[in-house]
């Protein structure tokens, strides 16, 4: 950093440079790293070439005059990331409270502009009291800038934000356009009017933890997709993440040296309890499916009946999407089917091939489900399954029930490969409820019509409760045994490798948001 500005009177630009040595202080203490720890931190050693450590803000105002700082509270520039190209900001709050002006905004501005014409993951890391309050329109019209770019951005270069300390107002906006919001736990939070706005507003007392901290946004609302103890955590799992995807929509990620073994994994065949209502934990599955401890899990504590995350299969990076019998028993709803959607778009844009897991009853019913959606939300996984133009195979391992069959990438909605064990139960609802229904008559008028539905129960369940009726049509393309399946999926992936689709002309569809 020294080298960098030899020319200038060294002492005075170092006292300049961030905030001193006093608010570093006070930054530590809160257990957070300072900006440029952080970029250090996450970068290859010595591969950080910062952009625009000269710029100043060019307020006048308020006695911001005489108040200036190099890099005016924000670290841009490029590295690399395990030897990859990647573009950084680091938000300084030892300045101004990190807070927005127009000439921060403009360097963030110019690192997007290269990330995106050199076809590069972003990364931003947040730390700012919002905008510069000294600067009023101008650092409004400056966070607008960084959005429309964000959106210009999205689906073409991987988006990631790290919450790192503060983000508020309509700075959340940004990380929130972005394809990944990862917050550290008890220093960082994200609200759009913060506690005082609230209390005035709607007279409740809350915290600022509480209304938007890492818990609230990992398990409440959803906007975190991950949550980390602390910086260094934060920072080794933006590390892990990139690693599963490409640089850009044009590529697709590397895949790690891999040879085919037997790929026998006895131990999927004890998962499926004999009782078709006993709950069992598909992590399970996912695990003696793919490589080795490789699944990097998102919206962990999110709509905990769908499981969404990263993984490795012969050394290829894929997508995993999975019904959780474990919670809900697996039941798709409002917020499952906006995880699972999100989660699909992002590997459909950036080429990750997805893996989709099916064991699920239908959808959760209920006025509060209605109420607050289940046809758009339920919706938005249909279409995003739906248009996803990657390799996408299915392996329905229990239940698949009603419109939710066809929603989990069913052959019907574009799936390449649809595989289901032999414990697959294939139909539009569960035996009970469906002979209830279809032999209503017949149960009312039979002597002992406990018995008697019991008996229809066990029909429905004979002709309909296996994957062989899907399979002689072809909506299933293979019954398998569950420890053949990662054979299977490896070999079906490497064929599917060169899979290319062509859709019609359009704008863009019309998800239902
Ligand atoms: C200018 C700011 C600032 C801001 C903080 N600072 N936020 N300066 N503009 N937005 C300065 C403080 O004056 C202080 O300077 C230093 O940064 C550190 O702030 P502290 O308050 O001492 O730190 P802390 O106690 O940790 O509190 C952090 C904070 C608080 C909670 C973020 O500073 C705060 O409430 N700031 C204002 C937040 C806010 O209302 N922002 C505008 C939101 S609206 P000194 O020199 O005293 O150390 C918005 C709209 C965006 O952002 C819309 C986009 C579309």
């Amino acid at each position: 950093m020294k080298e960098k500005i030899k020319n200038l009177n060294e002492k005075k630009a170092l006292a300049k440079l961030g905030g001193g040595e006093v608010r570093i202080k006070r930054q530590h203490e809160k257990k957070k790293l300072t900006a440029r720890e952080r970029v250090n931190y996450l970068l290859d050693e010595g591969s950080f070439e910062e952009i625009g450590i000269l710029v100043t803000h060019r307020t006048t105002e308020f006695g911001l005059e005489n108040m200036k700082f190099y890099g005016d509270g924000v670290i841009t520039g490029y590295g690399t990331i395990n030897e990859r190209l990647i573009y950084i900001f680091a938000q300084d709050f030892t300045v101004f409270g990190g807070s927005l002006s127009e000439t921060h905004a403009e360097k963030i501005c110019k690192i997007m502009d290269l990330a995106l014409q050199v076809g590069a993951p972003i990364i931003g890391l947040n730390d700012s009291g919002g905008a510069r309050i000294q600067e009023g329109v101008r650092s409004l019209g400056g966070y607008a800038d960084i959005f429309h770019r964000n959106v210009k951005a999205s689906g073409v270069i991987p988006q990631i934000s790290g919450i790192m300390g503060p983000c508020a107002g309509g700075a959340v906006y940004s990380p929130a356009i972005t394809d990944f919001t990862m917050m550290v736990e008890d220093t960082s939070y994200m609200f759009v009017t913060g506690p005082n706005v609230v209390k005035t507003v709607t007279n409740e007392t809350v915290t600022s933890e509480e209304l938007g901290g890492a818990s609230a946004h990992s398990t409440k609302s959803g906007v975190a997709h991950t949550t980390s103890a602390n910086d260094v955590e934060l920072l080794e799992d933006i590390k892990l993440l990139l690693s599963y995807m490409p640089q850009n929509n044009q590529e697709t990620t590397k895949q790690l040296a891999y040879k085919l073994q037997d790929e026998v994994r006895e131990v999927l065949s004890n998962i499926i309890p004999d009782n078709p209502n006993k709950p069992y934990d598909m992590h399970h599955i996912i695990s003696g499916i793919i490589d080795a401890d490789s699944f990097y899990e998102i919206h962990k504590n999110y709509a905990e009946n769908i499981l969404v995350g990263f993984a490795r299969l012969g050394g290829r990076s894929i997508g995993v999407v999975a019904n959780q019998p474990m919670v809900l028993a697996g039941v798709l709803d409002v917020e499952s089917s906006r995880k699972a959607a999100r989660f699909t778009r992002f590997c459909d844009a950036f080429n990750i091939p997805l893996l989709v897991l099916v064991d699920v009853p239908g959808f959760l019913p209920g006025t509060n489900q209605e109420w607050n959606g289940i046809i758009t939300n339920g919706a938005k996984l249909l279409y995003a399954l739906s248009e996803a133009t990657v390799p996408k195979i299915t392996v329905i391992t229990r239940k698949a029930y009603g419109g939710a069959y066809d929603v989990m990438n069913s052959k019907h909605i574009g799936a390449d490969l649809n595989y289901a064990w032999p414990s697959a139960e294939i139909a539009v609802m569960g035996a009970k409820g469906a002979a209830e229904i279809i032999f209503k008559n017949e149960i009312r008028a039979a002597k002992n019509p406990e018995e008697k539905w019991k008996e229809k129960e066990a029909e429905y369940a004979d002709n309909f409760a296996n994957p062989y009726g899907a399979a002689k049509r072809g909506f299933i393309d293979e019954v398998i045994l569950p420890k053949n399946t990662r054979r299977k999926l490896i070999k079906a992936f490497k064929m599917l490798e060169g899979k290319k689709m062509d859709m019609p002309v359009r704008k863009h569809g019309n998800i239902p948001l």
